[in-house]
């Protein structure tokens, strides 16, 4: 079969070199891809803001299977339309990406089927955050309700901050449209998790949990970022801990949507703060997780094309995935000033000497190809990714890979899985 894979991060050409190894697969093609997705798979250009683009590249392609690594197309719609054109294609309508999309709506809809999230308040106006703000503690989580790119949440110190930065996103200023309504939020603490299901509408098959590093530094400090790594151990949730994800949190989330009559089909991503009172939503991604595809799939042992044809045709199962006991982590080399501004066009070197060591994969992200040779073309360059036996042992091995590898102003996080080794 032919599959056509949207976007252009590390997710994707791990998705990708996944999606490669089934027998089913004759053909990827990864729109728009980039510099190491395009040894894998062939890439073809598209604008992930229009719609019209990509309908424009499937009628050419007439993919078997549509694969949507970013939010921005599901939030355009491009499920609804692929469907009614007969694309077979994985994922969630616009209606039900609204989990991600309009934190306001994921909010209420947690509230209306009694799932643990923090406390909160939507304001439209500053007189409504004048009035909501005697009722948190602080810190206050000031969130945007719209897609922001993970720059849509700002930890405010003091209600004079969180009044301000509220203020500053409902004028429009700070991130346009995506901040006319936002949400004050109770600041929740304790270790965060992302637990990934697939689901076909009703019933939902657990991926194995990982855990993400948002801040740009080492101890978390510095601002927010896409996310700049990942890990993945058999012993991150034991069994009771996810059969109460699924019972209280993933199943509670299907049914709830198809109760309200939108559906969800494809990846819910429960972003979740393991608090002292158990675990609460922070948030819903309606896609999978960039880097935790990265080690989460180093992990997948069975056929992702089965399970994600198993959620389109209504017949997902508890056991649709089959997991190694390894660990895997990803650690993601950056750009210089990354997540402000930086530069691009740098060349990238050791990339092979890397790909050497056992039990290491580098996935790419933001990276161009010209003449052989690998240039820097975004934010988060390289997701370099490796698997073990033993947590300690991938840690090992990807900082060795990431040791290799060079370019001018790259910036990685030393402490991936720290904390995680540290209570072993
Ligand atoms: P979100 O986009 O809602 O996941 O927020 C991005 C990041 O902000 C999360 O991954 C957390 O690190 C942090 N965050 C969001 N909400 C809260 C909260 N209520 N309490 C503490 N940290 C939060
Ligand atoms: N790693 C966080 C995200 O994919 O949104």
């Amino acid at each position: 079969m032919k599959i056509l894979v949207i976007g252009s991060g590390g997710r994707e050409h791990a998705l990708v070199w996944k999606l490669r190894q089934s027998p089913r697969v004759a053909k990827i093609y990864c729109a728009p891809g980039n510099g190491g997705i395009a040894d894998e798979a062939e890439c073809v250009a598209v604008d992930v803001k229009s719609l019209d683009s990509m309908i424009a590249v499937a009628s050419q392609i007439q993919p078997d299977l549509t694969i949507v690594g970013p939010e921005l197309p599901l939030m355009l719609g491009l499920v609804d339309e692929f469907t009614r054109r007969g694309w077979r294609t994985f994922g969630p309508t616009r209606a039900a990406a609204q989990l991600e999309t309009s934190k306001s709506f994921a909010k209420e809809f947690l509230q209306r089927h009694r799932i643990p999230t923090a406390h909160y308040a939507i304001c439209d106006s500053s007189e409504q955050v004048r009035d909501a703000l005697p009722h948190f503690h602080t810190p206050i989580v000031v969130k945007a309700d719209g897609l922001a790119a993970g720059k849509g949440v700002v930890i405010a110190k003091t209600k004079d901050e969180a009044s301000a930065v509220a203020n500053e996103m409902l004028s429009g200023r700070m991130l346009g449209e995506a901040g006319s309504r936002v949400v004050l939020e109770e600041f929740l603490e304790g270790d965060e998790l992302s637990f990934l299901v697939v689901s076909d509408g009703e019933r939902v098959a657990p991926l194995v949990a990982a855990q993400d590093h948002k801040r740009v530094g080492d101890g978390d400090t510095g601002p927010n970022t896409g996310g700049m790594g990942a890990y993945t151990t058999l012993t991150i949730v034991d069994d009771q801990m996810r059969d109460w994800l699924l019972t209280h949190i993933a199943r509670p989330v299907v049914a709830g949507m198809k109760a309200e009559g939108a559906e969800y089909k494809g990846v819910l991503y429960c972003g979740l703060m393991m608090t002292a009172r158990g675990p609460m939503v922070l948030e819903f991604n309606c896609r999978f997780g960039d880097p935790e595809t990265q080690p989460i799939l180093m992990r997948l042992e069975s056929d992702l094309v089965e399970a994600m044809e198993a959620s389109i045709d209504g017949r997902t199962s508890d056991g649709d995935f089959k997991w190694s006991n390894d660990a895997a982590v990803c650690v993601v080399m950056a750009s210089g000033g990354y997540p402000g501004a930086y530069e691009a066009g740098k060349k990238i070197t050791g990339l092979e000497d890397a790909a050497k060591l056992d039990g290491v994969r580098v996935f790419h992200a933001g990276t161009s190809k010209r003449d052989d040779a690998f240039y820097t073309s975004g934010g988060r360059v390289l997701g370099v990714t490796a698997r073990a036996a033993e947590l300690e042992t991938a840690v090992q091995r990807a900082y060795g890979a990431c040791a290799k590898i060079g370019f001018d102003g790259a910036h990685y996080r030393k402490d991936i899985a720290a904390r995680a080794l540290k209570k072993n």
